[in-house]
């Protein structure tokens, strides 16, 4: 089996206006630049990806073009040399266009270059009322599209503590993923994200990690069978930083991860992506 890459994506949140998302991708590719790239065998195939929130995706994507790191500008896929960075957007709608004040179409993505797209994040469904249903049509509009949907899922602790994790997983997924089918499951990503990790400073332990990734890959597994299942890159998110991501990228079903505080920080960020890219990790 060929081993899937290593995708690293930075979840800006609500975070940066115009200038400070310029000034953010200006630091980091300096800090690029200046990080020697890791001695020894190979680097781990690595994607990167940014999600700044929507007013900033047009400002990052022409700065990061203008550094040669957008994926296809100058420079941008490389090696060595500085990596190539892929664009996402934290949310999105599920139709076209209509009349859905307030809200982005796939197709304006499309529009700003973006490959991913955030799809169900607990911060919506805690604040915004996001349900199963909505994610789901999210993630089958954006397989529509060509974007590729990065689906978090997880548990609270609440629901930890009376040994529900699995069930509520098993359910998020199938619940988001009926009607896709294993063709487009290449296409997806999933994030596992526990709730009571996020912004804690406690991320979960290997053990942790371990058990739910695995579990989340033998579901994807279940639902399109094991080659389609090995493909599909399950990311880990909550309290990531550059000390902790090494031992979570050496569980073998995490091949990632969703970067939420830590990417805020060019030069934590600049560190993560060494580690995720050093054949080691
Ligand atoms: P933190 O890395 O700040 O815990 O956030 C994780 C997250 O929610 C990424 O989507």
């Amino acid at each position: 089996m060929t081993p899937r890459p290593r995708l690293i994506v930075g979840n800006w949140k609500m975070h940066k206006t115009i200038p400070e998302a310029v000034g953010l991708v200006e630091q980091l590719a300096k800090h690029l630049r200046r990080e020697p790239a890791a001695p020894g065998p190979p680097p781990a195939q690595l994607e990167i990806v940014v999600a700044p929130p929507f007013t900033a995706l047009a400002a990052v994507a022409s700065t990061l073009a203008t550094h040669g790191l957008l994926v296809g500008t100058e420079g941008g896929t490389s090696r060595p040399g500085p990596p190539s960075v892929e664009l996402a957007a934290q949310d999105m709608h599920w139709e076209d266009a209509g009349a859905y004040t307030g809200e982005v179409s796939p197709l304006m993505l499309k529009d700003l270059g973006c490959r991913y797209v955030i799809v169900g994040h607990s911060e919506r469904r805690r604040y915004f009322g996001e349900t199963d249903a909505t994610v789901r049509k999210k993630v089958l509009a954006a397989l529509r599209h060509g974007l590729r949907p990065i689906l978090c899922v997880g548990e609270t602790w609440d629901q930890r503590t009376r040994n529900q994790t699995e069930s509520v997983l098993a359910a998020q997924l199938t619940e988001a993923l009926t009607g896709v089918d294993k063709d487009q499951g290449t296409e997806v990503v999933i994030a596992y994200e526990p709730i009571w990790a996020i912004g804690s400073g406690h991320p979960a332990t290997p053990p942790q990690a371990r058990e739910a990734h695995r579990h989340i890959r033998a579901r994807i597994t279940a639902l399109w069978g094991q080659e389609t299942g090995e493909r599909v890159p399950i990311l880990y998110g909550g309290s990531v930083t550059a000390e902790n991501i090494g031992e979570l990228l050496a569980i073998r079903d995490v091949d990632g991860a969703l970067v939420g505080g830590a990417c805020l920080d060019p030069a934590q960020f600049a560190r993560i992506l060494v580690v995720a890219g050093s054949a080691t990790a």
